[in-house]
């Protein structure tokens, strides 16, 4: 989908969006279960919301050049680029949020 939204030919289309979203989640999931196996401790369990929230600042901060490039070319391009900045935003946050996790944990152990 970010190909097609890349290339300028597509609209926003929202059952789309939806739809990879939860195949994201899927794939997440099971990336989860096989990095932490059947008994992970709370270590290794910040560790992968590090990555994970890592791997999410990376994909929304491409979501937002590819939306700055589609301003005026696509219907909802502005709203799209209101929104990836938001969650960008958020997910920056979040990521910050697990980092001092991870080093607070690394550090009192
Ligand atoms: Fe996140």
């Amino acid at each position: 989908m970010v190909q097609n939204l890349g290339n300028g030919s597509a609209e926003l289309n929202s059952s789309e969006v939806q739809l990879v979203a939860q195949e994201t989640a899927q794939k997440c999931s099971s990336m989860m279960q096989t990095c932490l196996g059947p008994d992970p401790d709370s270590s290794e369990a910040i560790e992968f919301l590090c990555l994970a929230e890592g791997g999410e600042v990376t994909h929304y901060e491409v979501l937002a050049a590819i939306s700055k490039r589609l301003n005026g070319k696509i219907k909802n391009a502005r709203k799209l680029s209101t929104s990836v900045s938001s969650i960008l935003k958020e997910e920056k946050r979040r990521l910050a949020l697990c980092t001092r996790l991870e080093k607070q944990t690394a550090t009192s152990e």
